[in-house]
């Protein structure tokens, strides 16, 4: 299918928005609502949303916005073309002045994700994916890592906020990769972990209870990269069921092998 190119430039018009909306917020004392004992939203996460909504609107009224902050996501599945939005991936870390976050833009057409971008606006990086076409760092081609060993890997993972309620399982697969990895690291932002995957930064990232907003933008990049996603258990990516692994393609099996036994429990 020919995409009309002017979706990847909303795309990234959309991000670059966001970006300029996050700078202008980031360490300048905002405000921080809890959405749930550890969950946390901040006027940046709203005005970006926002932002993005009414270029959307104002530029293709018939596509659905499936974002973190406003809509009630199940109602907007069913539409044909639907943007994914997560107006600030990380915002613990924003909130708390760390520089690791980012905004992620998906567009997923009758189920099938053909457009991905992840933005940081700090260190100024640009990801993007369209699919057949490759994925781009600041419009230079990426590549996923080489390594074909886990001991050579560095994984990444994240927890959800209701990691005290499974903490036990959650940190028993922390664990078996500490065994088997270089290092495993857990940076605050889904999307980028996932972009850093597809620039061959991090060799493989895992995480459950994850939403669509979190991973769709994601998940392309690295496959655009040449790696592989696919869920916990192996099977073909739900991005409403929340759990991935994604890898540079040679640690793919490893790391599903790692996460098996702990799947039994979930
Ligand atoms: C979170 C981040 C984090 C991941 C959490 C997500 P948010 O998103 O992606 O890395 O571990 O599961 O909820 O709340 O900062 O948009
Ligand atoms: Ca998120
Ligand atoms: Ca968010």
């Amino acid at each position: 299918m020919d995409l009309d190119p002017l979706y990847l430039a909303t795309a990234v018009e959309g991000a670059l928005a966001c970006g300029r909306i996050h700078r202008q917020y980031f360490r300048r004392g905002l405000e921080v609502h809890k959405k749930g004992r550890i969950d946390l939203v901040t006027a940046a996460d709203l005005a970006a949303e926002e932002a993005f909504r009414a270029l959307i609107a104002q530029r293709f009224p018939t596509h659905a916005v499936i974002g973190e902050e406003a809509a009630p996501a199940p109602a907007l599945r069913d539409r044909p073309v639907q943007w994914i939005i997560d107006p600030v991936d990380g915002t613990t870390n924003f909130a708390h002045g760390l520089a690791l976050f980012s905004v992620s833009i998906a567009l997923r057409i009758d189920g099938v994700i053909q457009v991905g971008v992840v933005y940081d606006p700090i260190g100024e990086e640009i990801f993007t994916a369209e699919r057949g076409f490759g994925a781009r760092l600041n419009g230079q081609p990426l590549g996923v890592s080489q390594a074909s060993e886990l001991v050579n890997g560095v994984l990444c993972t994240g927890f959800p906020y209701t990691v005290r309620e499974e903490r036990r399982r959650q940190v028993d697969v922390f664990a078996a990769f500490l065994d088997e990895a270089r290092a495993v690291r857990r940076l605050g932002s889904a999307a980028l972990d996932l972009a850093y995957v597809a620039a061959g930064r991090l060799d493989g990232f895992w995480e459950e209870r994850l939403h669509p907003w979190d991973m769709a933008a994601g998940v392309l990049l690295v496959e655009e990269a040449g790696g592989r996603v696919t869920d916990m258990d192996g099977g073909p990516l739900d991005l409403f069921a929340g759990h991935v692994v994604a890898t540079n393609g040679p640690l793919h099996d490893p790391m599903l092998s790692v996460i098996q036994p702990f799947r039994l429990r979930a």
